[in-house]
């Protein structure tokens, strides 16, 4: 079984994504979060940082592309080609109200035709091998099975299945029994967060090929090696990958942003220790490097280690 890293925008950035490869084995692929192609192919200061070649160099990397017209698809996938990359993933899973709105990512969903349209085109004459990563319907788990035959129809690389509807965003459980309907290989996607239950994944569903871990990898990042076989993660490993992590981002960003975008990853990683509502206040109001350090040295000298970290929600939205 294969496993992949989901993109997650504002997490998985370039810098997280080459951090975590040379940290800890176990990921095949790491999905990029979306880029959004417009007609003049202009893109971000942030989208073009994440996808160049210099800052992914050695990572093995999937661009994924939010777009529902068909031109600005191809001309993203041919530039992405030039710049050596080798696949690239379509966005059909976005739930975000201000995507679905423009009728992209899980917005095109509910409109059939236009999806439709979408696929003739980008499937006619591929740059490059495309993957869909898709939700299972807009509204209504229903709408499922018509979804599948249209994917049926296209040389789809590989079908990433995140088995919710748009409207259930990340709430309740996944409805893990309509990836039962899929008949041929696919990459299962949702809320794996323990080595057992992706073990389980693969003697439920034999026809999943992968899996791909968003949060409960970023919240125990050797998730992926574990369940590959290999070692759980230790706090000497933790503690390398953290400040491998904070010196790569004060490379490249100012202080501000830094500890900005640490925190949110603490949040995720202060599943790994026990009673870390102390650190976590501290964090919460860190204003400086210095805040951030004291905080962080709090973190790893008081709090115990938990040796099999689980993702916690509940830290997330503290
Ligand atoms: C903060 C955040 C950002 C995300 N950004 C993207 C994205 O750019 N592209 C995408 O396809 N999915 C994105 N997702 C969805 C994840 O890739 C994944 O499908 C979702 O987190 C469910 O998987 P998990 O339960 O393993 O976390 C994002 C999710 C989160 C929480």
């Amino acid at each position: 079984m294969d496993f992949y890293f989901a993109p997650m925008e504002g997490v998985t950035d370039a810098i997280f994504r080459r951090v975590h490869h040379r940290n800890f084995g176990g990921v095949r692929k790491y999905f990029m979060p979306f880029i959004s192609p417009s007609h003049s192919l202009t893109f971000s200061k942030r989208e073009r940082f994440d996808m160049s070649p210099e800052q992914n160099a050695g990572v093995p990397v999937v661009p994924q592309i939010l777009a529902n017209n068909a031109g600005y698809f191809r001309a993203t996938a041919k530039m992405l080609r030039d710049m050596g990359y080798a696949e690239v993933n379509l966005n059909l899973g976005c739930p975000s109200g201000t995507v679905t709105a423009k009728g992209k990512g899980s917005g095109l969903l509910r409109a059939p035709d236009q999806l439709k349209a979408l696929l003739d085109a980008v499937y006619a004459d591929p740059v490059l091998p495309v993957s869909i990563k898709t939700r299972i319907g807009y509204d209504d788990v229903a709408e499922w099975p018509a979804l599948l035959a249209l994917y049926s129809q296209y040389p789809v690389s590989e079908l990433i299945v995140h088995p919710r509807t748009r409207q259930e965003f990340y709430n309740g459980a996944p409805h893990r029994e309509c990836c039962g309907r899929i008949g041929k290989p696919f990459v299962y996607n949702g809320d794996l967060f323990a080595a057992e239950d992706i073990k389980t994944l693969g003697s439920l569903f034999p026809l999943a090929s992968g899996v791909m871990l968003g949060r409960g990898l970023v919240a125990n990042p050797a998730l992926a090696r574990q369940s590959a076989g290999g070692g759980r993660l230790t706090p000497d490993q933790l503690r390398r990958f953290h400040d491998d992590l904070y010196t790569e981002y004060l490379r490249f960003w100012p202080e501000s942003a830094v500890v900005g975008r640490m925190h949110l990853i603490m949040k995720y990683l202060c599943s790994c220790f026990e009673n870390s509502e102390k650190a976590l206040r501290m964090l919460r109001k860190v204003k400086s490097v210095a805040d951030y350090d004291r905080a962080i040295r709090f973190l790893f000298n008081e709090c115990a280690f938990l040796p099999d970290p689980v993702f916690q929600l509940s830290i997330l939205l503290s």
